[in-house]
This record gives C-alpha cells, structure tokens and sequence, in this order.
C-alpha cells in the first residue's frame, strides 16, 4: 500500500549455465534461441585466446554464421560503442554473442541495443542528467553472454556502463531489456588471465557482494503506489543477503590464492562462482558509495596503467576504481548497520573485534587482502591529490541512484571526507 513501508522483494528470473565445458555447448544454446547470423564480440588480445575459439567453433560446429567483432575497448567509451553499433548495423545478425570481460559484454548490450531500436541521438538512451533516459521500446535481439572474467557480473546485469569521453564521467543505459538472454559461465575461461586482472576483478566481486550485503533494507523504501514502479535495484533482502554472504565468504577464502599462484584452479573456479553469485546479489539489491565513487576515479584518469592491463593504454580498471574506495566507505556506513557490517568482515575471514568496531574490522580486513594481491596504497597512487577532490565528488555526486542504495544518506561534505580518506591507507 502507498506511503506504508514496502513490505515485497522481487526476484527476475536469470537464465544461467555454469559449469567447466559450458563453452563447447554454446552452438546448442545459440540454435535454441533461433540465431543464424551472430556478431562474435570480443576484444583485442581475447581474440587469440582460447575462450574465443571454443565459442566460434562450438557456433559454426552447429552451422551458425558467425562474425567476429574484436574492437571492444576495455573500459568502454561512447566512441567505441558507436563503432560497435554501427558493426552490429551494418552486419544484419539476428543474435549476439559476447566473450570477455564486463567491457566486451556491455558492448555487445549497447550494439544489439543500438542497431535493433536506432534511436535519433545517441544520448537518448543514456541515464539521466548526462542523457535522455528514453525507456528502450521493447525487447533486443537474443544474447548469450559468455564472461572471462570473475569479476562484474554483467553477464546477469541489466546495465551497459561506458565512458562518455567529452564530459569525462562513467555512465550507463539501464533496461530490463539490456539483460542478456542467457549467462554462459565456464570457470575454465578464466584460466588465461594475468594476475593483476584477477585481483582487480576479484576485489570488483567482493565489493558487490559487500555492498548488497550492506546496501538499506528493501523494507526501508515506501511501498510504490502502483507495482509496477518498485525499482530494479530494491536493496538488501533475505534472497540477496544469500548469495552475498557465500560469495564474500568465497572471495576471502579464494581470492588471494587465485592472484598469487596462477596455477590454482580450484581458487580460480570458486572466484567465478562468487562472481556469478554476487552479480547475481548486486543485479537485484543494488550497490552503494564505493561504485558511486569509482565513477570519476576511473572518468578522470587517463594516464594511470594498471598490472595486467599494460595493453590497454592509461585508464583505472572498474574493479581498482571501486575497492580503492571500499575501506573508507564501510568504515562511514558501519554505524547504521554495524551487525551486517561485523557479519561482512566475519565471512570475508576476519577475527577479533566487535560491533564497536565493525568498520574497522571490515575494513582492515580489505586492506590486508589488497595489500596481499599488489593494490595500489590509495588515490595518490593512482596519481590523484587533494586538489583532485572537487572534481571527483561531482562526479560520484551524479550517481544518485547508487548514492540512494546507502544504508544512511550521503552528502556532498561526506563524499568530500570519504575521497580524502581513501588517498593513502598504508604506507
Ligand atoms: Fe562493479
């Protein structure tokens, strides 16, 4: 009933294959959704390896016509999803498939996106203020999503998140309709990837599943006057606060073995069940600050190269722009909820302490862990300074829709306090 406290959560169904082998069934997969002709999407250096291959054979092996498309930008801009819209337009596919990582799979959304509904200006279906935010019209062409990285969980998320270059701020689509038809997870797929990939991803994985865990209650919204207008991300409820805790319980077990020993795929595929889990969590309770911040952490740094990413040219990784921030946000958010906090830190692996000190506990335990896989010490590692501070709460200040999923309100002063914290955690 409107104005009384919501009372429901909903749960939308996610068709998901997860399992070793996953790749090779993919042809299967692809004839049942009625595809032909499929753009291949994927980006520069996966296109040699082995994930692509699988896929592309497993394709033609039950006869689809298939055209690989590999100039997906990591960290993706508008500029390259109009290259890939303009790709998928003039190839004429009546499917997708995308293997990669989050950028590949948000490229692979915008293209089908783009050239299914061609909209007059580009903007129109970007979020709000930066965009139009005009609702997409129905549904897109069929999309099977195949990640290689444990980490964003855009496989089963309903955004596309780019970087729109002219006004140097991250920012999105967001549709039901974005959702890929199916997530295809094989844990093998993530056996190439370097070191510094894995952590970066990793910590992308722990920060969803903390921040669902932590996000405000579902029950502390109103109850929407009409139905249909409950928000897709709802806040923490009884069937994400599941797959969060197991996933942050699998990424304190199993995250610093996967970065520090290439050769462990026992850490390696629990990493992608904790992916799979948490975007799963995070598609359906929302995140809060350390994502609302990563925004203008990763917009605005052009020059910063991280491990593992030395190919791509200077920018952040999503997953280092987000847990850069996650210590000094947790440490804010604790005393509206120190038990979710305290239970948080305890699943992450965590001793000693209590609700007292729940941040701290929390946050303490993130330090370790990303002092252990090689993440940078703070924001002036990445070459931000005090200075820098404006320019970056404006751009976190834009992302109300994260902000509004905090467990308390967040002002711009907060925000300010927050980036400060977050330049140098140790020494
Ligand atoms: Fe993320």
């Amino acid at each position: 009933m409107a104005g009384s406290p919501e009372t429901i959560f909903t749960v939308d169904p996610v068709a998901l294959k997860y399992g070793a082998g996953a790749l090779r069934e993919l042809g299967v997969d692809a004839v049942a959704l009625g595809m032909k002709r499929v753009m291949l999407v994927t980006d520069p250096t996966l296109a040699a390896l082995a994930p692509v291959a699988t896929a592309r054979e497993a394709l033609r092996a039950a006869g689809i016509d298939v055209v690989v498309f590999d100039r997906v930008r990591i960290e993706p801009t508008d500029a390259s999803f109009r290259d890939a819209a303009a790709f998928a337009t003039e190839g004429k596919f009546d499917g997708f498939v995308s293997v990669g990582g989050g950028s590949v799979i948000d490229t692979a959304k915008a293209a089908n996106l783009y050239s299914t509904y061609p909209p007059a200006d580009f903007l129109d279906y970007v979020n709000a203020p930066l965009g139009r935010a005009v609702p997409v019209p129905g549904p897109l062409k069929p999309h099977l999503a195949c990640p290689t990285t444990a980490g964003t969980g855009s496989e089963t998320t309903a955004v596309a998140i780019f970087d729109f270059v002219e006004s140097q701020v991250k920012t999105g689509i967001s549709s039901k309709f974005l959702r890929p038809t199916k997530a295809v997870v094989d844990p093998t797929a993530t056996y190439s990837l370097p070191a510094g990939v894995v952590a970066c991803t990793g910590f992308d994985v722990l920060t969803h599943a903390i921040e669902s865990y932590t996000a405000r209650l579902f029950s502390s919204r109103p109850a929407p006057a009409d139905p249909l207008t409950r928000p897709p991300y709802q806040g923490a409820n009884p069937w994400s606060d599941g797959g969060a805790l197991r996933a942050i319980e699998l990424g304190g077990r199993y995250l610093v073995r996967a970065v520090t020993d290439p050769a462990d795929t026992e850490a390696r595929d629990n990493l992608t069940f904790a992916a799979t889990l948490a975007g799963l969590a995070f598609g359906n309770a929302g995140v809060h600050i350390p994502h609302a911040m990563s925004y203008s952490v990763a917009g605005l740094n052009h020059r910063y190269t991280a491990t593992g990413y030395e190919n791509e040219g200077g920018m952040v990784p999503h997953g280092l722009s987000v847990v850069i921030n996650a210590p000094a946000a947790f440490r804010f958010t604790a005393d509206t909820a120190p038990g979710r906090h305290l239970t948080a830190a305890r699943a992450l692996g965590a001793t000693g302490g209590g609700l007292s000190d729940a941040g701290d506990i929390l946050a303490g335990q993130l330090e370790h862990m990303m002092r252990a896989t090689g993440i940078p010490s703070g924001l002036k590692a990445l070459g931000y300074g005090e200075g820098d501070i404006p320019a970056l709460v404006d751009g976190a200040w834009k992302q109300q829709r994260l902000l509004v999923m905090a467990p308390k309100e967040v002002t711009r002063d907060h925000l300010a306090t927050l980036y400060g914290a977050a330049m140098r955690y140790w020494d």
